[in-house]
């Protein structure tokens, strides 16, 4: 199946065109499960970025086909996307498995969920309006709601489809153009996704694709003196420097999508059966890359025996292999980099005292497969417990009471995602206001929605995805204030 998928796509795109890259540099994109390369893509750098933050300006001038466009219009443009998308996204997926190394299987649903977002934002276009306000005085008072202008977006690669549409969907929403970098390791679908954009019928410049690395194709899209905004998702490390770079040279507003280390609480009144396949599941679906995976499992003492050994079992039982494979349920693990850290890490958890259930070692020789990995009898000092690591490795923790499972949750920079199971009402309700966190989950985990916001607390981020509140990320208040003449009496 594998070699059925054709790259067809592997330039620059800006202005609606497909261009090589400025220094004509180019970078290999390999596939995670024979670490061979898959194809040669164009290398962006700061004359590309500067070529399409130019292009995007363009697009956005007064007067300018998408600045007069309808609301309602761009609306239809954006569900023209999703109509692409869906008559091509078998293709699409079998892109992504080839990049990233994710099944098929997962590939798809990211395709499905890429169209949901669309669809979702698309009925949003016509529905974003403003206020009037009863301000003193004689005035007729209102608020208009507008876009930044020209923002500029990157993304990792642990969900390379789903993070494009993401960032596109609500800034093409509320009218905004913009210029996005894909992860190094991953550019091929995003740039697919390029050539439906242009047949879509989105007018030249409104969206414009730099693959890159991130020091010398990102980090000049943050320095851009026209860009007005900057959306980014990735490590927590990259995000500060990203904070910093908006307001080294300009004032930019930010939204940043992080790390994570979310906790998941095993209260002794739960479903055990489902909590066991549930935290498994929320651990290491993606190969564990997942920003919001349950990497602290906290189990209450009474049940704790019988969780740990049915986690076990189950891990044992995890297919990996072949991404194209309908069997497969873990793929890869996206590159060395990846890989290394991963093994690293698991390297300290046996050092450190916790107890190896299973796993804890690559799978072969080719390709960057890592066994399912079980710790139990983690404490919270070690760096298993506080590291993120990205990687199909799941940490049990011992707890006894709910307010030690909230203090314990709580300990941490992060503050992405967390979860509860249990029966007892009250338990769920004190636990999700307790936790400090984006999203918390009761009795289920990465339930997630187009109509539901994400983002993080603390050093998880800023600002929100999805929903409602993901619109208002892409907007800027303006406050119009008109006199009335006052009638003679
Ligand atoms: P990263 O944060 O370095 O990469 C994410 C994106 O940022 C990529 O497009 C990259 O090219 C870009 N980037 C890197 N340095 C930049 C800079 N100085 N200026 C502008 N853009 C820059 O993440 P990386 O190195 O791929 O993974 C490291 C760790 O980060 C992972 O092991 C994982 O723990 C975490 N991570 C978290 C993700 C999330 O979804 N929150 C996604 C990917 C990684
Ligand atoms: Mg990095």
């Amino acid at each position: 199946m594998a070699n059925q998928v054709s790259v067809k796509y592997t330039q620059i795109f800006i202005n609606n065109e497909f261009v090589d890259s400025v220094n004509g540099k180019k970078f290999p994109t390999i596939n995670p499960a024979t670490g061979e390369q898959i194809c040669l893509v164009a290398e962006g750098d700061e004359a590309d970025i500067n070529n399409a933050v130019a292009a995007a300006k363009e697009a956005f001038k007064l007067g300018s086909t998408w600045r007069t466009m309808d609301a309602s219009a761009r609306g239809a443009l954006l569900n023209k996307l999703a109509d692409l998308l869906a008559r091509d996204a078998d293709y699409i997926a079998k892109l992504e498995t080839l990049d990233n190394g994710k099944p098929y299987k997962l590939a798809i649903g990211d395709v499905y969920g890429c169209i949901s977002e669309l669809r979702y934002y698309a009925g949003w276009a016509d529905k974003i309006h403003g206020k009037t306000i009863p301000m003193d005085g004689n005035h007729l008072a209102y608020t208009r709601v507008e876009p930044f202008g020209v923002c500029g977006a990157i993304i990792p690669w642990n969900f390379p489809m789903i993070l494009f549409i993401w960032k596109i969907a609500p800034a093409l929403c509320t009218g905004n153009v913009i210029v996005v970098k894909p992860a190094e390791q991953t550019p091929l679908t995003a740039l697919y996704t390029c050539s439906l954009i242009k047949e879509a019928g989105f007018p030249p410049g409104v969206v414009n694709v730099v693959p890159g690395y991130g020091p010398t194709a990102g980090a000049p899209l943050v320095n851009h003196p026209d860009v007005q905004k900057i959306t980014f998702t990735g490590s927590t490390e990259v995000g500060q420097l990203i904070l910093q770079g908006a307001g080294k040279d300009s004032i930019k507003s930010v939204s940043l999508e992080l790390g994570g280390k979310s906790p998941l609480v095993i209260m002794d009144d739960a479903d055990i059966d489902q909590a066991v396949v549930v935290a498994h599941e929320a651990c290491m679906v993606n190969q564990g890359q997942c920003c919001c995976a349950a990497t602290r499992t906290f189990v209450q003492e009474g049940i704790y025996d019988e969780f740990v050994r049915k986690t076990k079992e189950l891990a044992l039982k995890r297919v990996v292999g072949d991404p194209f494979d309908d069997a497969t349920q873990q793929g890869p693990q996206v590159d060395e980099e990846q890989f290394n850290k991963i093994l690293s890490l698991i390297e300290s958890g046996k050092k450190e005292g916790a107890k190896l259930e299973c796993g804890g070692k690559a799978i072969s020789s080719k390709g960057y497969f890592i066994q399912p990995t079980v710790f139990s009898n983690v404490t919270d000092n070690m760096r298993i417990a506080v590291e993120e690591i990205f990687g199909p490795v799941q940490q049990i923790f011992k707890f006894k009471t709910l307010d030690e499972a909230i203090e314990r949750s709580n300990d941490t920079t992060y503050g992405l995602a967390a979860g509860i199971f249990t029966k007892n009402l009250d338990t769920a309700n004190m636990y999700t206001q307790a936790v400090r966190a984006g999203t918390v989950w009761v009795n289920t985990f990465l339930a997630f929605g187009p109509q539901t916001p994400f983002g993080g607390y603390k050093m998880s981020g800023i600002g929100r995805e999805s929903g409602e509140d993901g619109l208002h990320e892409y907007c800027q208040i303006k406050s119009v204030v008109v006199a009335i003449p006052q009638k003679n009496a």
